[in-house]
């Protein structure tokens, strides 16, 4: 049996274009969804001092998760706002309670974004390809996804399929 993924969300709107590819490779995988814009996220401080919702979130997530799947619009070429910020607080955990930081190595990361251009540009998958390295995670690959008149086209569909099939694999 295949282990539980998640896919962690990071768009401005919940319901964009990204939650409907999201809902696709949801419906296929059977992986549960966190939508980062329900939870209050503040920038890195570096006092560690930040009272919000993301400790709690992470040790959720390393507890229960071994596949963690970023699905980002692409915004100004790169991942979101809301998507970076969460890779910054990471380093919450490799400041201190450097055990819950750790229990990423050997997990599996898989990134998807969504633009209104077919093709992204040279460089967007590297921060996540050297994350996952600095983790000490597997990267699974990444898959770029765009919507027609609100539908999902069918060279989207595939990858979709074909992605899913890959991350339920590990
Ligand atoms: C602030 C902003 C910046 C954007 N920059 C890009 C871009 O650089 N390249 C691109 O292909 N699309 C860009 N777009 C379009 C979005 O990626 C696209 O509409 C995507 O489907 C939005 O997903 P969402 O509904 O989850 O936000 C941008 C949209 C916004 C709001």
């Amino acid at each position: 049996m295949s282990a539980k993924g998640v896919i962690i969300l990071g768009s401005s709107r919940s319901k964009g274009n990204t939650h409907t590819v999201v809902s696709e490779l949801q419906q296929q995988t059977g992986f549960d969804l966190i939508d980062l814009k329900a939870y209050k996220i503040n920038h890195f401080e570096y006092d560690l001092k930040n009272e919000d919702d993301f400790n709690a979130l992470f040790k959720k997530l390393t507890a229960n998760y071994e596949t963690f799947v970023f699905a980002t619009p692409i915004y100004w070429y790169t991942m979101s706002g809301v998507m970076k910020v969460f890779f910054d607080r990471i380093s919450d955990f490799l400041f201190e309670e450097k055990e819950i930081g750790r229990r990423l190595r050997g997990m599996n990361m898989g990134v998807m974004s969504c633009g209104s251009d077919q093709e992204t540009k040279k460089g967007f998958e590297m921060p996540f390809v050297e994350s996952a390295n600095y983790l000490g995670m597997e990267y699974v690959g990444h898959i770029h996804t765009w919507i027609e008149n609100r539908k999902i086209p069918q060279t989207v569909q595939q990858r979709i399929t074909e992605f899913a099939n890959r991350l339920m694999k590990k």
